[in-house]
């Protein structure tokens, strides 16, 4: 790679003011009787065969719509995922930015997402104007965005990365290049750490992991002195300093199955434990409680998806995800810059 592919791309025209526009139904889902799990599921695949369209959850999904899904993971390969099916419709049981995510690879696609208010505390922090004034203070900078944010702030990126691939792509952009990261401050100064390589941080974070409750972590310590202590990136400097592994979902994921530890403590969102118990029926996994005890770990934006709002999406093709187009055309070339860097 020489230095050419790293030269900032985003000192970008105004990008036009209008609002990302959405079809978006606030009517709720009336199913006729309390229907089963096989019913639930046998109803959603005959849709999905009906209308051509492929499930792709994210591990933070309850357990039943991975369990319908037809493919699970974290977002980046959930957006290879996106670039690789033949199917019409895309319904993205995740949050708001990976259902554009999966639009802008697939620009050509209907796609839908069970609730349109799935969003995101980190996009949420990161508005597209006061990214851009930001940016714009430090114009020989690289801009690294996590995937974490709207089209909009990809749109003025020139490079997008996920917690699985972001200290691989740091560690790429040669040294004589200064580097803006965004919009997680506790991903960027753990990529920092990694890489060895210094940022200029946005200040954003994930409200759920920001709110693990350190005194859970060491209560299931002393109960549990053998388990290993397992976190996702976005968690406090403080969490990770107690964490024997840390990673993506996938990575940790892969990681309960090649370790030879039993049990394991786990620091990101407990939708995730599904899948660990699924591969690794044998071993124990405790999820660390929200501050004072609250089930405040569980992503409130996430969960907001259900199978019943499954069926109505898939039954109307809403909502949908729709969007500006130029904003749709900018945004994908940081996308396919990574997809490419991260074979
Ligand atoms: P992953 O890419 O690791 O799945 O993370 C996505 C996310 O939103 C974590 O909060
Ligand atoms: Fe966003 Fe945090 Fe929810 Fe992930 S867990 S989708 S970062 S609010």
């Amino acid at each position: 790679m020489t230095e050419g592919n790293w030269i900032r791309t985003s000192i970008l025209p105004q990008i036009a003011k209008k609002k990302l526009s959405t079809v978006y139904s606030t009517q709720q889902t009336v199913l006729p009787d309390p229907l089963t799990r096989d019913e639930v599921k046998n109803q959603i695949r005959l849709l999905c065969k009906e209308k051509n369209a492929v499930i792709l959850a994210h591990y933070y999904q309850d357990d039943l719509i991975q369990d319908i899904a037809h493919f699970i993971g974290d977002s980046l390969e959930l957006s290879r995922k996106a670039a690789e099916t033949e199917a019409e419709v895309i319904l993205f049981c995740g949050v708001h930015f990976m259902a554009e995510t999966a639009k802008i690879i697939c620009p050509d696609k209907k796609v839908i997402i069970p609730d349109m208010d799935a969003g995101c505390s980190l996009a949420d922090e990161c508005p597209e104007e006061d990214f851009k004034k930001f940016i714009n203070k430090y114009p020989d900078h690289y801009v690294i965005s996590y995937i974490n944010c709207s089209a909009a702030v990809k749109a003025q990126s020139d490079l997008i990365c996920t917690s699985s691939n972001a200290v691989d792509l740091v560690k790429r952009i040669p040294l004589n290049i200064p580097i803006i990261f965004a919009p997680d401050k506790n991903l960027g100064r753990w990529v920092e750490k990694q890489s060895g390589r210094k940022m200029k941080l946005w200040q954003g974070s994930c409200m759920v992991h920001e709110t693990f409750s350190e005194e859970s972590v060491i209560k299931l310590k002393l109960q549990h002195p053998k388990a290993e202590i397992i976190a996702h990136p976005e968690c406090t400097d403080q969490l990770l300093d107690y964490s024997d592994f840390i990673g993506s979902t996938s990575k940790l994921l892969s990681h309960v199955q090649i370790s030879p530890a039993e049990e394991f403590i786990v620091l990101t969102e407990p939708g995730i434990i599904h899948q660990m118990r699924i591969k690794e029926p044998k071993k124990k996994f405790f999820e660390v409680l929200g501050l004072d005890g609250c089930s405040c770990n569980s992503c409130p934006y996430m969960r907001l998806n259900t199978a019943e709002k499954v069926i109505k999406s898939l039954k109307e093709l809403t909502p949908e995800i729709i969007l500006d187009e130029e904003v749709q055309n900018k945004a994908l070339r940081p996308i396919k810059k990574m997809l490419s860097l991260s074979k």
